[in-house]
C-alpha cells in the first residue's frame, strides 16, 4: 500500500472537518434502545467484541467470524431490509430499522473491527461519504482493538469514480482500494498519480472477485466490512466470499420494490436473534452464518 504524501486540497479539508462533526454530533444525540435477544447460537470459533456500552446496548456480545486464513479476508455483509424484503432506498434509514440499527450496528459493531469497510460504486458514488465508526465508544473500542481511526475504503466501480468531487477520494490520510478493472485504469492513469492514498487492485474480469480478495488480504486486510448494494452483495455471497451477514428487518413497508438482497430467501444458521424495543419494537436484527459448514454451537 502506497503512502500518502501531500496535503489535501483545503476545500476537502474543511469538508472533512465539517463532515465528522456532524457525524459525531449526529451519533452522541441519538437515542438509542437496548436489544432484546431471543436467540444466541454462536459457533464456537466466533470471535466476541464489546465493551460495557456495547454489551448493554446489544444485550451482549457482538460475534463476528474468525479470521479466514493467510488467503483471503474474513468478510461480513451488513444490510437493511423492509419487511417486504427491499433494500434498495437512496437513504436506507428511510427503510424504517431505527437510530439503534444505524449508530450501533451499521456504523458500529459491524465494522468496528473492520480493517476495511467495502461498498459498491452506486451506493457511494455522488455522495460525501466515509465509512466509519462515530460514538465515542465505538472510537475507543476500535481503539482497544489497535486498529487505525478509520478503516480502509474499498470501493468496487467498473465504471470508475469521479475523482474532483468525492470527499473520499481527496483525503491523503485516507487509505483507499478501488476493485476495478484494467480498462478503466488506464483513463484513470493521471487522477490515481496525483492521489498515491488510491490504491486500485485490478481483475482481470469482474468475474474475479476471489481473486481481488486475495490481492487484498495480501495488501494486510484481514477483516472487510461490506455494506453492499444488493448488486455487489449478490456475487460475493455467489462467490463464496461472506462468512456472515447482519441483517436487520425493519417493521415497514418499504424501499424500492424488487430490490431484495439475494434473489431467493437465505437459508443460513442463526448465529443470534435480537429484537428492539421502545420505539424500535418491531426490529429484527439477525446473524446469519453463510459459512457451508460450522463448528457445532456451545450447549
Ligand atoms: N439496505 C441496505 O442495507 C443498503 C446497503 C447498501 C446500499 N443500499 C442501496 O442500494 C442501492 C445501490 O445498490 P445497487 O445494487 O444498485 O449497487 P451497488 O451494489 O452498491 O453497486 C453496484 C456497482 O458496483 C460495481 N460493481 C458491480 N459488480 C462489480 C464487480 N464484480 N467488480 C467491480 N465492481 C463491481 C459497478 O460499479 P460501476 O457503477 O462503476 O460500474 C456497479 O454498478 C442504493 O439505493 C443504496 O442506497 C442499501
Amino acid at each position: 500500500m502506497r503512502s500518502s504524501t501531500s496535503n489535501p486540497h483545503p476545500i476537502f479539508l474543511e469538508e472533512w472537518r465539517a463532515f465528522v462533526a456532524k457525524k459525531e454530533a449526529e451519533a452522541v444525540s441519538a437515542a438509542l434502545w437496548p436489544l432484546t435477544t431471543e436467540t444466541d447460537e454462536h459457533p464456537i470459533d466466533a470471535v466476541a467484541i464489546g465493551n460495557d456500552w456495547t454489551r448493554k446496548l446489544f444485550g451482549g456480545d457482538f460475534y463476528l467470524s474468525p479470521p479466514s486464513g493467510a488467503d483471503l479476508p474474513s468478510t461480513s455483509l451488513v444490510f437493511v431490509q423492509s419487511r417486504d424484503g427491499n433494500t434498495g432506498a437512496s437513504n436506507p434509514s428511510t427503510l424504517g430499522a431505527g437510530d439503534t440499527d444505524k449508530h450501533l450496528i451499521y456504523e458500529g459493531l459491524s465494522r468496528v473491527a473492520a480493517d476495511a469497510v467495502m461498498a459498491g460504486a452506486q451506493t457511494v458514488r455522488g455522495g460525501k461519504i466515509v465509512l466509519s465508526t462515530w460514538h465515542p465508544e465505538l472510537v475507543a473500542l476500535r481503539a482497544s482493538l489497535g486498529l487505525a481511526r478509520h478503516p480502509i475504503q474499498i470501493v468496487a466501480t467498473l465504471r470508475g469514480m469521479p475523482f474532483d468531487d468525492s470527499l473520499m477520494l481527496n483525503l491523503p490520510d485516507l487509505r483507499v482500494v478501488l476493485l476495478t478493472i484494467p480498462s478503466w485504469l488506464a483513463l484513470m492513469h493521471d487522477q490515481l498519480v496525483s492521489r498515491p492514498w488510491v490504491t486500485p487492485v485490478l481483475m482481470d474480469t469482474p468475474a474475479d472477485l476471489a481473486g481481488a480478495f486475495r490481492q487484498l488480504r495480501r495488501l494486510g486486510i484481514e477483516r472487510i466490512s461490506c455494506i453492499g448494494g444488493r448488486t455487489l452483495a449478490r456475487q460475493l455471497i455467489d462467490a463464496g466470499l461472506i462468512q456472515n451477514l447482519y441483517l436487520t428487518t425493519s417493521p415497514k413497508a418499504g424501499g424500492e420494490p424488487g430490490t431484495p438482497l439475494y434473489p431467493t430467501p437465505i437459508h443460513a444458521p442463526v448465529v443470534v436473534r435480537k429484537h428492539g424495543t421502545g420505539p424500535e419494537t418491531g426490529v429484527t436484527f439477525e446473524e446469519l452464518d453463510l459459512r457451508p459448514i460450522r463448528p457445532s454451537s456451545p450447549t
